[in-house]
């Protein structure tokens, strides 16, 4: 018994200090959360508290709602009905009527579900303020192909300013998937469109989508955790059949990074915590598509040899780095991941595994005129991500003037005999490299 409990606890202190990090990651960041109208549902209160927990570490935050099981239900009673031409709503008067009274019954729900304080509720004395308001500004769909959409309408502008002002105060902002024109009409909009301006334009650090679709998958039925931008445009393209909730998801999470926010995390809404698990895990539980992190960042090719050999050569004369020939750089080609901008190579590392389940990060170099910028954090994650994904479970560096770069991202000094038995014969000792080591399971 005891002998549990003492399990427990160190299951529950592992988990807050794999947390530690990301809680002091996330303080002061701005997070644009979007749920659908199905999430109102039993398990409505969970969500709720997550919410709430997210809300009291630190991070702005900023909730779109959808309406669309409550538009419907209320079309039904009215017996009225929303038309779909080409894929877009047609919002007639009559619609327009079950909009309103289901977007404003619903807001009222959401806001009641955030001011919950009992003693015995998670939220006890939380106290959260709530703001919602004319925060966006719609405009008409208009006649496309003959067709008026009516009161269908899309996003013109989001008022940035004022929702800042209200996180500034440390209110949760609440945004409904309607708009207001300066001529006074109202506008049905997509919570997804609302959520990807606002994002946007308050220069949102995330973007969450809270999705009704089970885990998206790889063809081997293997979770997919991280997609670049380019790799989501090419899974988009690809002929492998996707779920039609899917395909949506990622092309607003595409349409998010292309209008510059730089991480969209798509999280199954029914898992259990999975807002908390994606946000304070570091494998998370969701997909996240990412533009910062890898852009421009690939695999090298044979190609890319000559402009690597250009960024390492001046490290080279400065001893920072053991010189390579052409001759071993092309051999060893595949072991290197690029970054590349306007036809120049501005980034590199690389990948040695060793066996068992350690491996060698090699070369991590950023060309000076772009230092600074979170490559080098970039290029290391997208480094440990290989890794992880060919079984390894500890990277090692030799550096002699970068240790405390690594150290402060997580590696330890440790002595030679940590290393693979073949990399121990290799060690110079006149270069008196210092060795650091991390476990990145
Ligand atoms: C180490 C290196 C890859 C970092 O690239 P980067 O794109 O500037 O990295 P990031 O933007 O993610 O991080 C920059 C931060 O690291 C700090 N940093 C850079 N070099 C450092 C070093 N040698 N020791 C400690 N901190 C260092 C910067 O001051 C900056 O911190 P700040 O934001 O607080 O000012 C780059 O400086 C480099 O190419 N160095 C030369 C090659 C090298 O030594 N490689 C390692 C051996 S394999």
């Amino acid at each position: 018994m005891a002998n549990r409990q003492n399990k427990q606890h160190q299951a529950f202190i592992a988990s807050i200090r794999q947390a530690a990090p990301y809680i002091q990651a996330h303080r002061g960041a701005t997070f644009v959360i979007m749920f659908g109208g199905e999430a109102v549902d039993a398990q409505f209160e969970q969500l709720v508290n997550d919410i709430a927990l997210i809300h009291t570490l630190g991070v702005r935050l900023v909730l779109v709602h959808g309406a669309r099981p409550q538009i419907e239900q209320r079309l039904k009673q009215n017996r009225a009905e929303l038309r779909y031409v080409n894929g877009l709503r047609v919002t007639n008067d009559a619609a327009l009527t079950a909009v309103k009274d289901a977007v404003g019954s619903l807001r009222v729900d959401i806001e009641a579900g955030l001011s919950m304080g009992l003693v015995n509720s998670p939220l006890a004395g939380a106290r959260i303020g709530i703001a919602s308001g004319n925060f966006v500004t719609a405009k008409p769909l208009g006649i496309r192909d003959g067709v008026d959409y009516c009161h269908t309408g899309e996003v013109r502008h989001i008022d940035a300013a004022g929702i800042h002002q209200q996180l500034d105060a440390g209110r949760i902002v609440l945004l409904s998937p309607l708009g207001y024109s300066p001529t006074g009409e109202i506008f049905n909009l997509s919570a997804e469109e609302v959520a990807t301006a606002a994002a946007a334009a308050l220069h949102a650090d995330k973007l969450v989508l809270l999705v009704d679709e089970s885990g998206l998958r790889d063809g081997r039925r293997q979770p997919i955790r991280q997609l670049s931008l380019l790799e989501t445009e090419q899974l988009l393209r690809s002929r492998r059949k996707l779920d039609s909730g899917w395909v949506r998801h990622l092309n607003n999470a595409v349409d998010s990074c292309r209008r510059g926010v730089r991480r969209t995390h798509l999280i199954e809404r029914r898992a259990d915590g999975g807002l908390l698990l994606e946000l304070l895990t570091r494998d998370g539980i969701g997909t996240l598509v990412s533009a910062e992190l890898y852009e421009g960042l690939r695999n090298a090719n044979i190609d890319d040899a000559g402009g690597i050999l250009k960024l390492l050569e001046p490290l080279e004369e400065e001893g920072v780095l053991v010189k390579r020939s052409r001759e071993l750089l092309e051999m060893e080609i595949d072991h290197f991941m690029v970054v590349k901008r306007d036809g120049m190579i501005i980034a590199c590392a690389a990948l040695y595994p060793y066996p068992g389940d350690i491996a060698e990060l090699a070369c991590l170099v950023v060309h000076p005129d772009y230092r600074s910028n979170g490559r080098g954090d970039s290029l290391l994650e997208a480094i440990e991500h290989r890794a992880r994904r060919h079984g390894i479970k500890r990277l090692f560096v030799l550096t002699t003037r970068t240790s405390h770069w690594f150290r402060e991202r997580g590696f330890v000094s440790t002595g030679l005999d940590q290393l693979p038995v073949k990399k121990r014969s290799l060690y110079n000792y006149q270069r008196k490299s210092k060795v650091l080591i991390k476990a990145i399971d």
